[in-house]
């Protein structure tokens, strides 16, 4: 199986990037993580890691994944997530199974637009407040719902 791991805008410096609140690790950590979690299984999934800071490029990799028959994404749209409408939308036509995910508790910061988000309703669901952990449970999530309990 294939799962596109999609990162929004300010995701590209993880690690750097005020690690108080992201965390001190980057993507790289991803396949040991994912491998911890789902043993010799991680072997039959390839992940296949984008970031953009623009909300378009994000779309326009939504839609490649869609016509592709990508079998899953994971998506940490950022700050998109509590404002855009088009990715929202992307995700809502094209139906591509995905779970939300955030390095931070969203839930637990103090800014109250970060508790909304867009596109959850077009989501599986979604994990926050892990760090890098967040995508690694993410995608045994995907793997659980597609391959274990289709
Ligand atoms: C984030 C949370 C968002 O509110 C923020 O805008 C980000 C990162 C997270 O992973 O915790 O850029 O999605």
């Amino acid at each position: 199986m294939e799962f596109v791991v999609i990162n929004g805008p300010n995701l590209g410096f993880l690690g750097q990037r005020q690690p108080e609140i992201y965390g001190t690790e980057g993507m790289d950590a991803l396949p040991g993580l994912v491998e911890r979690l789902l043993g010799e299984d991680a072997g039959r999934i390839r992940l296949t890691l984008f970031q953009s800071n623009s909300e378009g490029a994000l779309i326009d990799r939504l839609e490649e994944a869609w016509k592709v028959k990508s079998d899953g994404i994971v998506l940490n749209a950022g700050a998109y997530t509590h404002t855009s409408l088009a990715l929202a939308d992307c995700l809502a036509w094209t139906g591509l199974p995905c779970v939300e995910v955030h390095l931070s508790n969203v839930h637990a910061r103090q800014s109250a637009m970060r508790h909304t988000s867009l596109i959850g309703r077009h989501c599986i669901g979604a994990i926050a407040g892990f760090g890098i952990m967040s995508y690694a449970l993410a995608v045994q999530a995907l793997w659980q719902r597609l391959a274990v309990q289709p």
